[in-house]
């Protein structure tokens, strides 16, 4: 049916007017003038209204611009609405059009989280523009733009050696900025380059050819984002339309509404849900009030089927002989955009499409240094570092390689506790590695384990400073419980570590990573039928929320052994936090290592106040 597709496309370019579309987005920092070269281009494309003109006037010379002059740093900074609200994620789009293309240019504002816009902006862009200073020449953060760029996919590059008034318009410093970046450019996976000497602030090569740089013979920059030829759009790639919402205002009417984000589909087509896999044919497109024969790529519509099968927010509707992948193990490129590292084993959200499930990255096979392209270890991901890693979701998800298709291999990691946008990433493949791997199903089970001791399992969490005394009330606690005849097991810190945590040490990523294993061990304790009492520091929120979430409601008590700081520290019953007060004990928690206090414990303890008795009464009453 290929003639069929290009019937299609046919269609479309011709609804879409002679013109094509052209997306782009720009790489550098506002130092580089880049809200002075996009208010330019707005600017002199004649895009820009005659009374925003006269209040620019005005605003630029408040902001003491010389005479007549237009700050059109202003023009752009002006439009950008910053809208830092929970997760979402900010870009502003621009559209603009001359009488040769149609323009959407992504604006990714703000400094701090300039690569976390930049990704997000950059998935659909088709051209990148890479801002370089004449008077700095190629550094790091170009470096990291352009590796970003490459990793996203984007093909054509213009780099745009801005402020070449600065250096009086010289060819030989334009020249030399072109051969450092090509040689390092070499690594990358562009299909063209096209650089060009510019001045924003001047007008020099943006939309005209500028009597500055006769040494020029190139295109200006709107020539040539006018001109440039670009890959095919995903018109041609198999339908993909990831669910948005359930439309349902009355009991009769059951549509889905979301946007295409490949491919064409058409009413009468057979329709398969991922995950599910159930199948159902198109009933209706329809697009506002309006019902369609078809709707492609970048439409926002809403789907109704012929028969009522589950379909909900998150799901991707596919054809139903084309579907995509669907799995919960991935190798990824993540590039990491927190002050907060990124630790192997701890808990993120995953937005992929429209769902989110709960992630992990369960390892990193490397980082790549930017400069050298070498392939570094690491066993976390630290503020802008770009790796290689593995990830484990909750659930399985329909995807696809971000490589064959953005909107379908994209995601980013979210903090779950200040919502922030920790990583972004790109899908290479799945991992098989779960698919052969089935539970075993065993004939005598927790419930018949549990009858046989007389009493359910639990989990008693002990949590707290060193010292504090997690393993004294612990150990009394256990003693009580066995009396009474219960089946108990402590797994301590100190214990543990002899053994099955014998290889990890006291870094922020090892203690998460033996908060890992131990969640998991307890789990197969509780499984035994045990209460389990575990006495770790275990002094990250986010682990012990892992660990709480291993377990059903009511299983898992959290106990906060709360002892101030300066308390632990005059007991100091092994002497560490004298040897860490010396500097001989390093990332000691307390000392220079951080402890996060637990906020809704089921239990808290101020052992400085109580008896060990005491402890124990109050951990009894509870369970
Ligand atoms: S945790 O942070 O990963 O939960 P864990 O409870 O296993 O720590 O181990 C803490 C015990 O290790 C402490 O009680 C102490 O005896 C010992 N220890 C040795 N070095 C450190 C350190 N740098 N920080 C904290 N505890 C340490």
């Amino acid at each position: 049916m290929s003639t069929s597709i290009e019937q299609r496309v046919g269609a479309y370019i011709e609804k879409q007017g002679s013109l094509d579309l052209l997306r782009f987005i720009t790489c550098g920092s506002v130092d580089d003038g880049k809200s002075t070269l996009i208010g330019r281009l707005l600017y002199e494309a004649r895009l820009v209204f005659d009374d925003q003109i006269a209040s620019l006037r005005n605003d630029s010379k408040k902001q003491g611009v010389q005479g007549s002059g237009i700050d059109f740093a202003l023009l752009v900074d002006g439009l950008i609405a910053e809208r830092e609200q929970g997760i979402t994620i900010d870009v502003a789009y621009r559209f603009f059009n001359t009488d040769r293309r149609k323009f959407i240019v992504a604006d990714t504002p703000g400094h701090e989280q300039y690569t976390r816009n930049m990704v997000t902006g950059a998935s659909t862009a088709d051209v990148a523009v890479i801002l370089i200073d004449a008077t700095q020449g190629v550094l790091v953060q170009t470096q990291r733009h352009s590796f970003i760029t490459s990793l996203l996919g984007i093909k054509h590059v213009v780099l745009a050696i801005n402020k070449m008034d600065l250096v009086d318009y010289s060819q030989a410093v334009f020249e030399s900025i072109v051969d450092v970046y090509s040689e390092y450019s070499r690594h990358l996976e562009f299909e063209s380059i096209m650089p060009i000497p510019l001045s924003a602030t001047e007008g020099d090569n943006v939309i005209a050819r500028s009597s500055n740089t006769t040494w020029y013979s190139g295109p200006t920059l709107l020539e040539y984002l006018e001109t440039v030829e670009v890959g095919k759009s995903q018109l041609q790639h198999s339908f993909r339309f990831p669910v948005q919402w359930v439309n349902r205002p009355n009991a009769d009417f059951r549509g889905y509404s979301g946007t295409v984000v490949a491919g064409v589909i058409e009413t009468g087509q057979q329709i398969r849900v991922l995950p599910s896999g159930e199948t159902a044919k198109v009933e209706e497109i329809i697009l506002s009030k309006n019902s369609l024969d078809k709707a492609i790529v970048d439409q926002a519509v809403t789907i109704t089927l012929d028969t009522n099968i589950d379909v909900s927010r998150g799901d991707v509707l596919v054809l139903a002989d084309t579907p995509c992948e669907v799995s919960d193990q991935f190798e990824a490129s993540l590039v990491w955009m927190n002050q907060e590292p990124g630790f192997i084993g701890r808990s993120y959200w995953l937005l992929i499409g429209t769902t989110r499930v709960n992630a992990s990255i369960t390892g990193i096979k490397h980082k790549v240094d930017i400069n050298s392209f070498e392939k570094l270890s690491a066993d976390s991901m630290q503020l802008n570092d770009l790796g290689e890693v593995t990830l484990s979701l909750d659930k399985a998800v329909p995807f696809e390689a971000y490589k064959s298709c953005k909107a379908m291999g994209a995601f980013v990691l979210i903090d779950r506790y200040s919502y922030a946008t920790v990583g972004a990433g790109m899908i290479k493949f799945a991992l098989r590695r779960a698919e052969n791997i089935h539970r075993q199903a065993l004939l005598v089970d927790r419930k018949a384990r549990e009858n046989l001791n007389g009493h359910g399992g639990k989990i008693l969490w002990f949590t707290g400073l060193s010292g504090a005394g997690k393993s004294t009330v612990a150990n009394a606690l256990e003693q009580a419980l066995h009396s009474r005849g219960m089946r108990t097991y402590i797994l301590d810190g100190d214990n543990v570590r002899h053994g099955l945590n014998k290889d990890l040490g006291f870094t922020d990523a090892d203690r998460v990573e033996n908060i890992r294993r131990i969640s998991e061990v307890a789990k197969l304790m509780l499984d035994a039928g045990l209460v389990v009492i575990t006495s770790f520091i275990s002094p990250f929120r986010s682990e012990r929320d892992m660990a709480r979430a291993l377990f059903e409601a009511g299983e898992f008590l959290e106990i906060y052994v709360n002892i101030p700081l300066a308390v632990a520290e005059q007991r100091d019953p092994k002497g560490l936090y004298k040897k860490a007060r010396r500097g001989e004990l390093p990332n000691f928690t307390g000392i220079d290592s951080g402890y996060e206090a637990p906020e809704a414990p089921e239990l808290e303890l101020a052992t400085a106040e109580l008896s060990v008795d005491d402890c124990v009464a109050q951990i009894l009453k509870i369970i």
